[in-house]
């Protein structure tokens, strides 16, 4: 809006005229020393209600004058959208992750993230007081423990699901499940948070092999990480699967050449194998009838590896810095 200096102006003297400090009004007020105090409470309202008066005459002039100025701005100029927030970028990639397993007949579960000592380790193959436990730097809870499935830990990986998943379904095969959910484990660097996601996989039918664990991770590596992405299993250990695998992704920097940031030409994804013997009798299932194969690994560190993001440290994701977040 406009409003011209000569009106501004005119405005100013008649306001300094009749309401300054040696305006008419104050010349008047000087002359309220002669009057009786009752007579001064009259004057007195009344000659509030005077200045009150010239006060709103000179105020809606200036809105008079301001009102019938033109327009500087330009009403039809499209509005200021208000600022749009989105969805964490982990809660993408669990989406992600979801709909290609759910697309090829997984089902996706949740379990509890405290959970008995039973399903996060006992009922996958660790003798009491294996070293093994002790891999995770698992956070214990506080609490008695129950004289079966023992004490409660905060879950260090996603494989407490396994046996859930088979009771749930009354130890009776098909299981493909997708059960994703947060990990804790007392650590915390560049490439680990104290709590961290992950989504583990568990498939048991009659005559499940190698190929079909193979199969699914070339069916998620290319659909994740996109067609150029090869895969390839590493021989390791793990207590509950036998044989048992880290599961590696080609570099897509260097295209399995070898850089700085791969180990000669893969990135390692995380664990997988065939279910062991004794995970599926704890689960009530039949190994001489069934078999199975799971693989387990971190949503965050599954995440870093696509394509096009370059995070340098992993704990930037719990940050909550919005100019990290809003770079995805
Ligand atoms: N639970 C293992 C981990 O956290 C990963 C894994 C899952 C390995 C399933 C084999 C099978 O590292």
């Amino acid at each position: 809006m406009i409003i011209s200096s000569k009106d501004n102006s005119e405005l100013e003297e008649l306001r300094i005229r009749y309401l300054g400090k040696s305006g008419q009004l104050a010349e008047l007020s000087k002359e309220f020393k002669g009057l009786s105090p009752d007579q001064r409470k009259d004057i007195g309202l009344l000659f509030n209600d005077v200045k009150t008066a010239i006060q709103n005459a000179i105020d809606s002039s200036k809105f008079s004058t301001l009102t019938s100025q033109p327009l500087a701005a330009d009403p039809s100029l499209p509005g200021i959208n208000p600022p749009l927030g989105h969805l964490h970028p982990v809660t993408y990639a669990i989406e992600e992750i979801n709909r290609i397993f759910t697309q090829i007949g997984f089902t996706r579960v949740r379990y509890p993230e405290a959970d008995w000592d039973w399903y996060a380790f006992g009922s996958l193959n660790f003798p009491a007081d294996h070293p093994a436990r002790d891999d995770w730097e698992t956070f214990f809870i506080d609490v008695p423990s129950h004289p079966k499935l023992g004490n409660i830990v905060l879950t260090p990986h996603t494989s407490n699901g396994q046996v859930r998943e088979m009771e749930r379904l009354k130890n009776s095969p098909p299981v493909r499940m997708i059960n994703i959910a947060k990990c804790y484990r007392r650590q915390s660097d560049v490439s680990h948070t104290v709590m961290f996601h992950q989504f583990e996989g568990l498939v048991i039918d009659k005559d499940i092999n190698i190929s079909h664990l193979k199969g699914t991770i070339d069916y998620f590596v290319k659909s994740f990480f996109g067609p150029n992405r090869i895969s390839r299993l590493r021989p390791y250990h793990f207590q509950f699967t036998e044989p048992s695998f880290e599961v590696d992704i080609s570099c897509d920097l260097c295209h399995g050449q070898g850089c700085r940031l791969c180990k000669e030409g893969w990135l390692e994804l995380g664990g997988s194998g065939m279910v062991h013997p004794n995970v599926l009798k704890a689960g009530k299932i039949d190994p001489e009838k069934y078999s199975g194969f799971a693989f387990g690994w971190g949503v965050e560190r599954t995440f870093m590896m696509k394509s096009g993001v370059k995070i340098d440290d992993l704990r930037l994701l719990y940050s909550n810095d919005i100019r990290f977040l809003n770079q995805f």
